[in-house]
């Protein structure tokens, strides 16, 4: 919540301020899981409630007529500096301005937007970001829907793309950013890991091209990467070169699969870019959703901590069962043998998260029994959450992609994706183990 605007920028009257925010205790640095039970929120302001309150209302009362007006000449830019406070709910409000201070500390991130969904908050930065005839260079697979979005959506309007794949070397990306730049590049947009294949971006390598290719350009293109499947625990982007972090907040950060919402986090600059397309075209999340992501905020750490360590020990059980063939694992690629791929990971991330896949042996019938068989794991797609679910990509998710393409990006029939949640360890392990046994 921003401060209250100083009595002289409100036409004489006077406003109470908020406390200033607690981000050190003498000489130390608190951290995010600390400050995420107050950040940004001052109990005084809103009658001493401990929480904040869901602020229900559509707009806000301007003190007098002077401070109405001093605000629209700082959102229309006649007067310098910008506007600060609430004017009307589909530009901003009290809780999700929490949330988005919020959002930012885990990042370190200068600013931060909340929106309805993962797609509400990708959708935007593109309308903000991009126009006819530029190029959005990306990494892929990208999830389904971002992919449509760029080539059948955008592609209407003119929008060209070229990708390369998540695995890229800096010489492979090198040869797709020099063709790209023939034209003008808007951004550059990444997935890491990559929805469905788990393939990590070597971001260090992509923000090394673009400073390359794009030395003498006049403005180089930003670098935005959605980081659901790691963010923001296990891998922090803006740390090795990105400028944009995006999120599907509906997984990790809502984290109890009974919410959906989105996030964006990054420079003030380009955040101010992209808010402006948000205030036009009100893809900001509601009131109720920004308050529930705060509660979940609280418990991020502790959620995502006891989730990773459950799906090391669930995988240290799958791997190596002979009804198994091969556990898709980020903790797995050293000994695995990937080397490449262990190489960004060792670089870029800090844990292997808990979403991985399953390859059983077999086909779509071992791994239906499989998945029917199981008791505490849900069917049901989306990750992320508190509790463990499992679905069958080929079957379900991608059912429409072409086999062609499902083949390139190892989407078989035997494969079986899984998030694991926070339950006991050892019940989940007892649940697939018993799963494995009904094949
Ligand atoms: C990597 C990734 N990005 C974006 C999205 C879209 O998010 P939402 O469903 O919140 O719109 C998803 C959803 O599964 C996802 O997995």
């Amino acid at each position: 919540m921003t401060d209250e605007t100083e009595a002289d920028l409100t036409g004489g009257v006077p406003q109470r301020r908020a406390k200033p925010a607690l981000e050190t205790i003498g000489e130390r640095k608190l951290s995010p899981a600390t400050r995420m039970m107050g950040h940004g929120y001052d109990p005084m302001l809103s009658e001493g409630s401990l929480k904040p309150p869901i602020f229900l209302t559509s707009t806000f009362v301007f003190p007098n007529a002077a401070a109405g007006k001093r605000h629209f000449e700082g959102v229309t830019g006649k007067r310098p500096g910008g506007a600060d406070g609430l004017v009307y709910s589909r530009f901003n409000g009290p809780n999700q301005e929490i949330l988005e201070d919020r959002l930012g500390v885990w990042e370190e991130a200068e600013d931060a937007l909340a929106f309805s969904s993962g797609m509400s908050a990708i959708a935007t930065l593109f309308l903000a970001m991009v126009a006819p005839g530029d190029t959005i260079v990306h990494s892929g697979p990208l999830y389904a829907a971002t992919e449509t979005l760029i080539a059948r959506i955008l592609g209407k309007f003119g929008v060209k793309w070229l990708d390369f794949p998540a695995g890229a070397t800096r010489e492979e990306i090198d040869a797709v950013m020099s063709e790209a730049a023939t034209g003008k590049v808007a951004l550059i947009y990444l997935e890491s890991p990559a929805n469905p294949t788990n393939a990590l971006v070597d971001i260090e390598a992509v923000a090394a091209s673009r400073d390359a290719i794009f030395a003498d350009a006049a403005e180089k293109p930003p670098i935005a990467i959605d980081n659901t499947f790691l963010g923001p625990l296990w891998q922090q982007p803006l740390r090795h070169g990105a400028d944009l972090v995006v999120y599907s907040l509906t997984k990790y950060a809502g984290g109890h699969s009974d919410l959906v919402a989105g996030g964006v986090l990054g420079s003030k600059a380009h955040i101010n870019t992209i808010r402006s397309m948000r205030n036009t075209i009100g893809t900001i999340c509601d009131p109720h959703t920004a308050w529930m992501l705060l509660r979940s905020l609280e418990t991020l750490e502790l959620r995502m901590s006891r989730a990773g360590e459950n799906a090391a020990k669930v995988c240290a059980f799958l791997d190596g069962h002979p009804k198994v063939e091969r556990v898709g694992y980020l903790g797995f690629l050293e000994q695995q043998g990937d080397a490449r791929q262990a190489d960004i990971y060792r670089r870029h991330c800090v844990g292997a998260g808990s979403t991985f896949s399953l390859f059983l042996k077999g086909g779509e019938a071992e791994s239906f029994r499989f998945l029917d068989a199981l008791q505490i794991a849900k069917l049901a797609v989306s990750l992320g959450g508190t509790e463990t679910l499992a679905s069958h990509p080929a079957g379900m998710t991608h059912l429409s992609v072409p086999d062609a393409r499902k083949a390139a990006l190892g989407i078989t029939d035997n494969l079986v994706r899984i998030s694991i949640g926070v339950e006991d360890a050892d019940d989940l392990i007892a649940d697939f183990e018993q799963a494995l046994a009904a094949i």
